[in-house]
């Protein structure tokens, strides 16, 4: 197989930030993705309906012409939120409420530290079928890093599951084994997306023979183990599993720093990213299903009516990319990439 042709897939999960920034973003997410569920830890956070159809429109303007690409919103759950937000949300046709553990990642802060607080805006998700988006890591100090996704899946999730018996619940860029048998073993309104670094990389890639801190993203890279059941599970055809890049561009300086900072930048060659993944499974034609199908099978959307083409060439990404008054490295920078989207 030397070329692929695919339904045009979406992308379940993805930072485009703000501000000239987006020009940056935009593009690359539109260039291979139909819709993109776009996350909310602006700073200061999209907590609102109204903030979240403003920061939409702020998007769109950074769509290239032609282009069909839509940003579908989410808003950031805090303490506070209200059932009548929620409501909001639900009419105003936001696609998610997505849960960060106070402190848990990049802007954060003013996410949840208890989820029980939440439970009104919770209890009022389930009645108006508005999916919980879960940053899936246990804050409570102490935790191992490597252990926090593990931890939370027995103190947080379970119980939450019980709690809300008819909340739908996606499970965000999961890294462990332990995930995988987890969200297998669970009810089918819990999902999992599964990013592409996730699918090629582990932790000794990112600690051995030097720091590289363009590998460090949370949840953190795991095991080679880790690894491998991500990608028997994104390559199962099993529809739990679906394509979310958690593209997560950070400036140059703020990686390449004594305090970098979490999130790797996928965007320009997502798709060839996961190509390779699974082609390195056996199991390249399972792709379309993960990348195209089950994700907006589970949101309850079409599955889009459009195609795009891969081909097996060799390419490369530049050093970096411009990124408002900074630049920003993407994965893969200069390295070569064996698939190629045909634009
Ligand atoms: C994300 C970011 O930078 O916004 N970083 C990351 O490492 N994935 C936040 C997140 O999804 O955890
Ligand atoms: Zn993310």
């Amino acid at each position: 197989m030397d070329e692929i042709i695919l339904t045009q897939p979406d992308d379940w999960h993805v930072h485009l930030r703000d501000g000239e920034r987006l020009a940056t973003t935009v593009p690359y997410s539109a260039r291979s993705f139909g819709r993109a569920i776009v996350m909310p830890n602006l700073h200061p956070p999209v907590t609102t309906t109204r903030q979240a159809l403003a920061y939409r429109d702020r998007i769109l303007r950074h769509v290239p012409p032609g282009n069909a690409f839509e940003p579908l919103m989410t808003l950031y759950l805090t303490e506070m939120t209200t059932g009548r937000e929620i409501e909001h949300a639900a009419a105003a046709a936001i696609a998610g409420v997505k849960l960060y553990p106070a402190r848990a990642t990049t802007h954060s802060e003013a996410g949840v530290s208890d989820l029980r607080r939440c439970d009104e805006a919770l209890a009022c998700m389930q009645e108006q079928h508005l999916p919980l988006l879960i940053h899936g890591e246990a804050i409570t100090p102490g935790i191992d890093i490597f252990d926090r996704e593990t931890v939370f899946l027995e103190r947080e999730l379970g119980p939450l599951l019980q709690r809300y018996p008819r909340l739908k619940i996606v499970l965000e860029h999961i890294t462990t084994a332990a995930a995988v048998e987890f969200v297998r073993q669970a009810p089918p309104r819990l999902a999992a997306t599964i990013t592409a670094h996730h699918l090629l990389l582990n932790r000794n890639d990112l600690l051995l023979g030097g720091l590289r801190p363009h590998y460090y993203c949370l949840p953190v890279l795991k095991r080679e183990s880790d690894r491998e059941a991500l990608l028997e599970a994104a390559s199962s055809g099993s529809p739990k599993f679906f394509l979310g890049t958690d593209s997560a561009p950070h400036a140059q300086s703020a990686k390449e720093n004594a305090c970098g900072c979490a999130g790797i930048f996928t965007a320009p060659a997502a798709l060839e990213l996961y190509a390779e993944a699974f082609e390195q499974s056996g199991r390249l034609s399972h792709l379309e299903g993960f990348a195209s199908h089950f994700g907006a099978d589970f949101y309850g959307l079409p599955r889009n009516s459009t195609t795009v083409r891969l081909r097996r060439e060799s390419w490369s990404l530049p050093a970096a990319y411009p990124y408002g008054p900074d630049v920003v490295v993407p994965l893969r920078a200069t390295s070569t990439l064996r698939w190629r989207l045909l634009c």
